[in-house]
């Protein structure tokens, strides 16, 4: 099975990395970015220091925009799909901060001399995702370039009280993750192998899934803190909400949502180049206890396209939230921890329990 549905074209194969996968290192961005000044002003709600999903911006006191922007190479061959789940990676930003995106615009990248019929295909991948989330493209930007690249800048709205920010995690909230991992090591073995159907279809269901709904429970139940998990894996993105909300996150490795297939993929060594990257980004503050596994452990560096939210809520509301997500489509969501503040380790520590 080769998953495609052009017969000529294989998009994966006219890149050099996929997804989320293919960020810049996080170290050489910091660096990089360093030398920068980046001016900001009182209306500026999240801006550059935190390393949060999205910026926000307020416009009065009951309206703030949030801004996000996400494009990347393709993950699967098929056009359509690509465009969905860049659509759907790109919206995630503003769910994570518990926002409702309203508007849109494409960025597009495409080498002209290829079939251009595949724009078309990618474009309404990305447009039916757009819909489902009740917002609108109004507009974009496209450069004849020699690799694929796809996404949106997104505008979302919140009111500037409600929003769920990485920093306000609290010592004592339960934390649930709403996605399996492995999108990673699965995308992979799409790119350089193949994948049975079932397992195909498994990963592309939970890659255009959109955060929507696990998004608004989380909102209505009051959730602390919020951020999605994408390109620095389930080590990166939890480090950077505890280190931005001053805790630590204390997580059962064994409760960790996985997606099928991810287990063989990592087994039969389908590892990204970002399993090493996030655990260079994450060494001085992940800390494993117990007798490590080293399949799942892979699995919690591996850079995730479109991945789940990871949600701080009090632990009162917890398993109500969780079952409210799965049954909005989430299935494996689950509750894999707590924050902490523990004496013993640096804030901004995530501590694995194996
Ligand atoms: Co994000
Ligand atoms: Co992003």
């Amino acid at each position: 099975m080769s998953n495609t549905s052009k017969d000529t074209v294989r998009l994966t194969q006219m890149v050099t990395s996929a997804g989320c996968a293919a960020k810049i290192f996080p170290h050489i961005l910091s660096d990089a970015l360093k030398g920068v000044k980046w001016e900001t002003n009182e209306n500026v709600l999240v801006g550059f220091d935190g390393k949060d999903d999205a910026g926000v911006y307020k416009v009065s006191d009951d309206l703030a925009l949030i801004h996000t922007t996400d494009f990347f190479t393709p993950v699967v061959d098929d056009p359509y799909t690509y465009g969905q789940i860049a659509a759907t990676n790109a919206l995630s930003d503003v769910y994570a901060m518990g926002g409702t995106p309203i508007n849109a615009l494409n960025i597009l990248a495409f080498p002209q001399k290829e079939d251009i019929s595949i724009i078309k295909d990618i474009l309404s991948g990305g447009a039916d995702k757009v819909k489902e989330a009740n917002c609108v493209i109004i507009g974009g930007h496209s450069v004849d370039v020699s690799n694929i690249l796809y996404g949106l800048a997104v505008t979302g709205t919140i009111h500037p009280q409600n929003i769920k920010g990485n920093d306000c995690a609290k010592q004592g909230d339960a934390l649930i993750l709403t996605k399996g991992l492995g999108t990673g090591v699965l995308n992979n073995m799409v790119k350089f192998s193949e994948l049975s159907e079932n397992i195909y279809s498994g990963l592309i269901a939970s890659m255009t899934r959109l955060n929507k709904n696990a998004s608004e429970q989380m909102v209505r139940l009051n959730a602390n803190a919020c951020t999605d998990i994408t390109g620095f894996g389930f080590a990166g993105h939890s480090m950077q909400l505890a280190k931005a909300s001053g805790v630590n996150l204390v997580v059962d490795a064994n409760k960790l949502p996985v997606l099928e297939g991810a287990i063989n993929a990592v087994e039969n060594n389908f590892l990204t180049r970002g399993d090493k990257s996030n655990r260079e980004y994450t060494k001085n503050f992940y800390i494993a206890k117990g007798l490590v596994n080293k399949t799942i452990e892979h699995l919690i560096f591996d850079p995730q396209t479109s991945g789940g939210l990871l949600i701080s809520i009090n632990e009162k509301n917890a398993e109500e939230l969780v079952r409210e997500i799965r049954n909005n489509g989430d299935e494996r969501a689950e509750i894999v921890g707590y924050a902490d503040v523990i004496n013993d380790y640096e804030k901004g520590a995530i501590i694995l329990e194996y």
